[in-house]
């Protein structure tokens, strides 16, 4: 695992929106797999100066969100769709034909969830995935489970998970659906590359386990292990539980150490 940690979630968001910049500078027609949350709001908002400048341009690329609530639809204000809609869809030149989401509203959701998994291989795969964690190490919404599910597939969610997604829903954790659709954890693995954003001191336990503990589905997040091609972008707070020296190959950078 690459580790850079920022003294700011701006320096952190920054260097994550560079990622994405580049990457379509480098490849127009890159597949993105797009994360919701409070963690990328900022990277959002850097991607969407970064296009209004002329320094992103989304016009070829493609999009992927991890994951979707069960029984809501796309205009819901709890949904990751309109999330996703108001924070970049709406705001850059992506092509609608080319934004990829689960549709949490369909009327099979095994076939939905399958046909998804296959949209991702059609289009080649995901380049570039960016990826937040929930405070018990969820990934998407791979929740800590006996076993985790590969492929794309239908969740029920945690009630730590129900009360942290509250916000979008008037606050009231009763009314955050049960159920979700996510993007496996072997979906976010077959991605060529991953970048995971963490702040806060509510995720650096969870980070420790990610980077040094053994792999457990008790915390989906520690199978990022595996991939050779992931990123950490942390804040200090996030960070505070790592151990110098860092894991080789990181890099103290931004303006962190
Ligand atoms: C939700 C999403 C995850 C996200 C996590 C953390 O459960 N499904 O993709 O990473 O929340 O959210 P936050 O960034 O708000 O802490």
């Amino acid at each position: 695992m690459h580790i850079r940690i920022f003294d700011t979630s701006d320096d952190l968001a920054r260097a994550a929106a560079q990622r994405v910049a580049e990457l379509l500078q480098r490849t127009p027609n890159a597949v993105l797999g797009l994360a919701t949350g409070r963690t990328p709001l900022e990277t959002y908002a850097e991607l969407r100066r970064s296009y209004a400048r002329g320094a992103a341009d989304f016009s070829h690329a493609t999009t992927f969100n991890l994951d979707e609530f069960v029984g809501i639809d796309r205009t819901h204000p709890g949904s990751f769709r309109r999330y996703m809609d108001m924070k970049l869809f709406d705001e850059v030149n992506l092509d609608l034909s080319r934004i990829h989401f689960l549709d949490g509203m369909a009327s099979d959701l095994g076939a939905e969830c399958v046909r998804y998994e296959r949209a991702i291989e059609d289009r080649g795969g995901i380049d570039l995935q960016l990826l937040g964690i929930g405070a018990n190490g969820h990934i998407g919404f791979n929740e800590p489970a006996d076993e985790l599910i590969a492929s794309t597939h239908r969740v029920m969610l945690h009630e730590t998970t129900r009360r942290d997604n509250a916000a979008q829903f008037g606050g009231d954790p009763t009314r955050v659906p049960h159920e979700a659709l996510s993007m496996g954890m072997g979906t976010i693995l077959k991605a060529r590359a991953v970048l995971l954003l963490a702040m806060g001191s509510r995720k650096a336990h969870c980070v420790e386990r990610a980077v040094y503990g053994p792999l457990t589905t008790r915390l989906p997040a520690s199978f990022l292990q595996t991939h050779r091609a992931v990123e950490l972008l942390l804040d200090r707070q996030a960070a505070a539980l790592l151990r110098e020296p860092l894991p080789t190959g990181s890099v103290s950078s931004g303006s962190g150490r």
